[in-house]
């Protein structure tokens, strides 16, 4: 795609070269053809998908790598769908992120593929997903609307897992204390950056910026989307 203004704003293709600077993981962007790729969910090589791309990318970035779409990540298959550990996690990944997009109903344009981060977390879900630090911030070019814990308690599910953790909720609940408990310590540093990021992405006026932590007070900012587009809990002001 060669004009960035006929590119959504849900797309990464749109917001992550405008916020590249703010304390992104490294990344790379492999284009395909959406329609071609679809022939993976039926078994089938894909005529003209980019593998030879896709893995030089990989090799660029180094592994690990956490590979998802311009549009969204196969999270909730854990990292059997996302965790690119060799050359030959690439065709799993690859084919389980395209599934996971086209049962949500997306068109992605290109395969995202983003150095691992070691998120600070306190327990796994979903096969093996960390559920961890991180932070949603809703904001304009402004201000701050709001900023919420990442992981809600009804989100998470554990699928293969043979028992959940010990005392998750607690763990749980005490991560969403400490991240709103940062996110007011931090205010200069990670709002700002969330109204700077939106102040670089004029498409739409609100955003939802996501942060996650991965050392002591090193929060990556690693995933955007359109406010009116994004999960949002319910609160009353
Ligand atoms: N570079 C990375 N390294 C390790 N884990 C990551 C990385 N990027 C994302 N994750 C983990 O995967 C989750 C989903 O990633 P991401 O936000 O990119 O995908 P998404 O499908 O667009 O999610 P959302 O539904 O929040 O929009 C993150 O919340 C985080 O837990
Ligand atoms: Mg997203």
């Amino acid at each position: 795609m060669s004009e960035q203004e006929t590119i959504s704003p849900a797309s990464a293709l749109y917001w992550y070269p405008r916020v590249q600077a703010l304390g992104t993981p490294r990344t790379k962007f492999v284009e395909f053809d959406y329609m071609d790729a679809l022939s993976m969910l039926d078994g089938e090589d894909p005529k003209r998908f980019p593998w030879g791309e896709l893995t030089a990318a990989v090799e660029e970035v180094g592994y690990p790598v956490f590979l998802r779409t311009d549009q969204a990540s196969a999270k909730h298959e854990g990292p059997n769908a996302y965790l690119v550990d060799g050359p030959g996690a690439i065709p799993r990944c690859t084919g389980l992120t395209i599934e996971d997009n086209a049962m949500k109903d997306l068109s992605p344009l290109a395969m995202m593929v983003r150095e691992f981060l070691p998120i600070v977390h306190r327990f796994t879900a979903f096969r093996g997903l960390p559920i961890g630090y991180e932070l949603r911030v809703f904001a304009t070019a402004e201000e701050v609307v709001c900023a919420h814990y990442y992981w809600p308690e009804e989100a998470i599910r554990f699928w293969t897992e043979a028992a959940e953790p010990p005392r998750w909720r607690v763990l749980l609940a005490a991560m969403a204390f400490d991240v709103l408990g940062t996110q007011m310590v931090l205010e200069s540093a990670l709002q700002m950056r969330a109204v700077e990021a939106a102040k670089l992405c004029p498409a739409v006026d609100a955003w939802s910026v996501d942060f996650a932590l991965v050392a002591d007070d090193v929060w990556y900012l690693i995933d955007m989307a359109p406010a009116e587009w994004s999960w949002h809990p319910e609160h009353l002001a």
